[in-house]
C-alpha cells in the first residue's frame, strides 16, 4: 500500500536543497515551469470526475480568494471544516510539480475522493481534455491587466521557486510579451472569454469581487446549484474579506516555509485592491502599456476595469 503523502510543509523543508527558482520551459508554445513541463504527459491525461470542478485563472487574478469562497459554499459557510487544512492541500493545484518529497498536484489528488475542487493556472487550450468531455464545471476569474501585473512582480520577488522577476520596467516588457510562467496573460482571458458559453464556464472579474462581494458570491452559489440562507452567504462573505483570510494561517500561505514563499520580501496577502497599478507604472509606461493592450485585445470586447 502506499504512504499518504507528507502535508506540503513538512516536504518542504525535506526538500530544501533541491528547491531553486525554476526555470520556465515552453509546452505548446507556453511557458511553463520547468518541473511542471517535464511532467506534462500526465498532467495533460489527467481524467476528472464529472463532479469535479475546476477554478482556472491566470497566477494572481484572486485565486485563493475564490478557493476560499468555494470551499465555503460547499461547507455551508462552516469555518472550522474550511480550517482542516492549508487551501493548497484542500484544494490541489493540478499541474504543480515541485522535487520530491513535495506532493504534486495529482498526487494530491489521486487521495481524494470526487466531487474534488481543483485549481488550474492553465491556459484553456491546455486544460486537460477530460474537464471538457465530463463536462465539469470551471470557474474562470480575471483581474485587470495593470494590477494582475503588479501583483506577479511582488509575487515572483517573494516566490523563490519563480524566475527572477528583475527589474519593475523590464518586467512589464516580459508580462506584454507573455514571456512568464503560464504565459500570456492576454492570451489565457481571451482564451477562456470566447468558450465561456459554448463550454459553461463562469467567468468572474476580481474588480466585481472587491465591488460587490455578496453578488458574486451568490453568483457562484447559484453556479454550483446551491441554496444557502442569507445568514450564511454574509457569514462567507465576511470570512472571505481581504482582512479576514489575511489572518487566517489556512488561506495566508504562512503555512509555506520561507525557502519557498518569504514573505518578508512581500506578503502573499499583499493588498488586496484594485487600481494599485497606479501607485507602480509612471505615466510612460501606462501610456506604453495602453497603446500595446489595445493592439493585442483588439479581437475582443472583454468589460476589464481598472478603478472601480
Ligand atoms: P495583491 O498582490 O494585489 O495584493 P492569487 O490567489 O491568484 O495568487 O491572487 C493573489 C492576489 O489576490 C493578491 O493580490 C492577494 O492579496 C489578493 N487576494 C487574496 N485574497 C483576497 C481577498 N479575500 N480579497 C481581495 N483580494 C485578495
Amino acid at each position: 500500500m502506499e504512504e499518504t503523502p507528507l502535508s506540503y510543509e513538512e516536504a518542504i523543508n525535506k526538500a530544501a536543497g533541491s528547491l531553486t527558482r525554476f526555470p520556465l520551459t515552453e509546452v505548446q508554445g507556453v511557458p511553463l515551469m520547468s518541473p511542471i513541463a517535464g511532467q506534462w504527459s500526465s498532467i495533460s491525461a489527467f481524467c476528472p470526475d464529472p463532479s469535479d470542478l475546476l477554478i482556472a485563472t491566470y497566477p494572481k487574478a484572486g485565486t485563493t480568494w475564490t478557493q476560499e469562497i468555494v470551499d465555503l459554499l460547499l461547507h455551508n459557510g462552516d469555518e472550522e471544516i474550511c480550517k482542516r487544512a492549508p487551501t493548497v492541500e484542500r484544494i490541489p493545484f493540478l499541474e504543480i510539480q515541485a522535487p520530491p518529497p513535495i506532493p504534486s498536484g495529482l498526487q494530491l489528488l489521486k487521495f481524494m475522493k470526487p466531487p474534488r475542487v481543483i485549481k488550474t493556472h492553465l491556459p484553456i487550450q491546455l486544460v486537460p481534455e477530460g474537464f471538457w468531455e465530463n463536462k465539469c464545471k470551471v470557474i474562470y476569474v480575471a483581474r485587470n491587466a495593470k494590477d494582475n501585473l503588479v501583483s506577479y512582480y511582488h509575487f515572483d520577488r517573494m516566490n523563490l521557486t519563480q524566475p527572477e522577476p528583475g527589474p519593475w520596467d523590464g518586467y512589464i516588457q516580459k508580462f506584454m510579451r507573455g514571456n512568464l510562467g503560464w504565459g500570456s496573460w492576454y492570451d489565457h482571458v481571451k482564451g477562456y472569454w470566447k468558450e465561456r458559453e459554448k463550454r459553461n464556464i463562469l467567468y468572474l472579474f476580481y474588480e466585481d469581487m472587491k465591488e460587490n462581494p455578496r453578488r458574486e458570491v451568490e453568483r457562484i452559489m447559484h453556479y454550483l446549484d446551491l441554496s444557502l440562507s442569507d445568514d450564511i452567504i454574509d457569514k462567507i462573505v465576511q470570512l472571505t474579506s481581504f482582512k479576514v483570510m489575511k489572518d487566517n494561517p489556512m488561506a495566508n500561505y504562512t503555512f509555506i516555509p520561507k525557502i519557498v514563499f518569504d514573505q518578508s520580501i512581500s506578503e502573499f496577502m499583499r493588498k488586496g485592491e484594485v487600481g494599485d497599478w497606479t501607485n507602480h507604472f509612471t505615466p510612460a509606461q501606462s501610456q506604453m502599456f495602453d497603446e500595446d493592450y489595445k493592439r493585442q485585445m483588439a479581437d475582443v470586447d472583454i468589460p476589464f476595469r481598472t478603478s472601480i
